[in-house]
Parts: C-alpha cells; structure tokens; sequence
C-alpha cells in the first residue's frame, strides 16, 4: 500500500504544469481601444459624407426644376379676345343665348331693336350669373346679385350693371363679338357704336 501511495506521488510530481494564459498586456489593450476609435471616427466620416452628397443631390434636383420651369412656364391658354358668335338669323327675338357662355363667358341677347353682348361676370365678387327664363333675369349663385335682362343690377350687393362688349358684323356675315373692348352703363357707354348691333 505504501508502495502505491509513493508512486502515485512520484507520477504527481512527473506530470508537465499547464501553458500559462496568454494575458492582455497593457500595450495591446491601448492599441485595441486606438483601433476602435478610429472605426468609429471612419463610420461617422463615412455618415457624414452620405448626408452631405444627400444635400447635393437635394440642392441640384430643385436647381433643375427651377430651370426647367424658368424655360417651359405653365402658360394659361384662355380663348382669344375675339370671336365669331353665327348669323344674325340664327337669333331669337327676345331671347337670350346662352351657347357662348361656357367657352366666352358672354350672353347675346336679341332684342327688336338688335343685338348687344353681355360679360357672363358678376360685378360683385367676379361670379358667373345663370340666365333664369323664368324671371327675366340674371342671378349670381354667390350673394344674390340679381340683373335684368338688359344687365342691370337691381338686387343684392352688386354695385354696377353687367358690362357690355363690342359686337359687330364680320366680314362673312357672322355676328363678332370683341371681349377686349367693354361699355359700362354707369359711365354712358352703352350709347356709344359698338355697344349695340342695330338688327
Ligand atoms: S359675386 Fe355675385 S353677388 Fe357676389
């Protein structure tokens, strides 16, 4: 038994120790954290140069807007100031068309003595008055205006009759109405040349 005990006692002694842990030593904890920094100081870099290339791209995106629009401007097309309106005998006596008023904003009105032009606009507010046949008179959907057929303003805030356009025979025989050249009432207009076309 003693025998055993010694010799186990000398393998004991025999057997190798183990490696000693490989430590972190000072130098490579320091150089660890220097590569972190510079990793992190590299992705900032990096984010920063996203942002500004964003901005870039941003600035020169309205840039080339601004020009496009600058060269093709949204340009309105209304409908020229003159146009034909059809024969005069296509007219009723005592009637009120209404055909022009979508694609003019006009009224012609057939009267015995002949024809005048009315402006489809309130003198209010600038609404457009709708032709009620039923009461002989025009009336504004906005505040109420109300006009004869003649245009004249006898009810609700409007403070001056509708206004007249020139109308004329062009040369073809068609009646020509010219939106550029108005006739208020309220000034005497109304008496002058071009403000009737006499049938
Ligand atoms: S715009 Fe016609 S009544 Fe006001």
């Amino acid at each position: 038994m003693a025998e055993d005990s010694a010799a186990s006692a000398d393998k004991k002694e025999s057997m190798p120790e183990p490696p000693p842990q490989p430590e972190v030593t000072p130098g490579e904890e320091f150089k660890e954290n220097v590569r972190d920094f510079v990793d992190k100081v590299r992705k900032r870099r990096e984010a920063m140069t996203l942002v500004g290339w964003a901005s870039i791209a941003t600035f020169c995106g309205a840039y080339a807007l601004a020009l496009v629009r600058f060269f093709f401007p949204r340009v309105l097309f209304e409908p020229p100031n003159v146009f034909k309106a059809g024969y005069p005998a296509e007219y009723t006596v005592g009637a009120v068309d209404t055909n022009y008023q979508k694609s003019q904003r006009v009224w012609i009105v057939r009267e015995p003595e002949g024809f005048y032009a009315l402006l489809a606009k309130c003198t209010h507010l600038g609404c457009t008055p709708v032709w009620k046949e039923a009461e002989n008179k025009f009336k504004c959907p906005c505040h109420g205006s109300g006009f004869t057929k003649e245009g004249i303003n006898y009810e609700g805030p409007a403070p001056r009759p509708l206004e007249r356009l020139k109308i004329a025979v062009a040369d073809d025989g068609q009646i020509q109405i010219d939106k550029s050249i108005k006739f208020r009432q309220e000034k005497g207009d109304w008496e002058k040349p071009g403000a009737l076309l006499k049938a």
